[in-house]
């Protein structure tokens, strides 16, 4: 039994002009402790698809089952991370990144010495009693990264998680995620415009389509674990990166709209 599955998924969202059409035909699936990422055009329906996971959106049609269940519009199912960090601002570091766990049913107490242990963790150590506005984005992304990996559900779903930071912090971060992952194999849903972070991390990659998305193709990646940076160098990783960037490729030449 799959641990996510989306089945026909079709969005249009209401506009001006009358309606847009979101999402065509989606169907993927997310198996019990794999990583897989979403890749695909700017504008084209990844954090909507989120959205419709989370339970936060209503798809048009289509379904979505966790462990063989079918949640389709239901909330609270998944740990998940917005695009955007999403922190209040009138909460604590150690409160914001806490509230995922709280949330779940965890004792407050325990939830923000968990939150303590784990800030140093992601270069935040200092920060905890702080409130947000203190941050560099960046940093707000790590709170909020940390907040979905600290709550409880199987799932996590994250959208383009580290997008704001820097080169170098962003590989330290990818690699303390596979570690993380590689101890505690839960299930990820990943989306990234990295070409070369969704190979590295990920078991399986789907590749989307302009808007309205669907699947363009489903790519598995080869490589053993645990992974270290040196694989990106690989003649087969080159390769993958090459098909995958080429796919992209041909939909920016097909996108009328640019
Ligand atoms: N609430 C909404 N109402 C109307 N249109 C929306 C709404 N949310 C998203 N859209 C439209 O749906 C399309 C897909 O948006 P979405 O945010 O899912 O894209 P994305 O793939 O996550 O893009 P990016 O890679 O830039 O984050 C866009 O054209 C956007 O304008
Ligand atoms: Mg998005």
């Amino acid at each position: 039994m799959s641990k996510l599955k989306l089945t026909g998924i079709h969005h249009v969202f209401p506009n001006k002009k009358g309606h847009v059409s979101v999402l065509a035909d989606i169907h993927l699936h997310v198996e019990q402790g794999e990583f897989v990422s979403i890749i695909g055009p700017s504008g084209s329906g990844k954090s909507t698809l989120f959205h419709i996971i989370g339970g936060l959106v209503q798809p048009t049609s289509g379904e979505v089952w966790l462990d063989g269940e079918k949640v389709t519009g239901k909330k609270g199912l998944i740990s998940y991370m917005p695009q955007q960090p999403a922190l209040f601002p009138w909460l604590s570091i150690e409160e914001n990144v806490a509230l995922g766990q709280e949330v779940a049913g965890e004792s407050r107490t325990s939830a923000i010495a968990k939150a303590r242990e784990w800030l140093p963790k992601v270069g935040l150590g200092g920060y905890e009693r702080e409130l947000p506005h203190v941050l560099s984005g960046g940093m707000q992304q790590r709170v909020s990264f940390l907040r979905a990996l600290l709550s409880p559900q199987e799932l996590m779903c994250l959208d383009e998680p580290f997008g704001s930071l820097d080169a170098l912090t962003r590989l330290d971060m990818q690699a303390w995620l596979l570690n993380i992952w590689e101890q505690n194999k839960r299930s990820i849903l990943f989306v990234t415009h990295s070409i070369e972070e969704a190979i590295f991390l990920s078991d399986r990659i789907y590749v989307l389509s302009n808007k309205p998305a669907s699947i363009l193709e489903e790519l598995k990646v080869p490589f053993a674990r645990p992974r270290q940076e040196a694989i990106m160098q690989e003649t087969a990783f080159i390769a993958l990166r090459q098909r995958i960037q080429g796919l992209l490729r041909q939909e920016k030449t097909n996108d009328v709209s640019h």
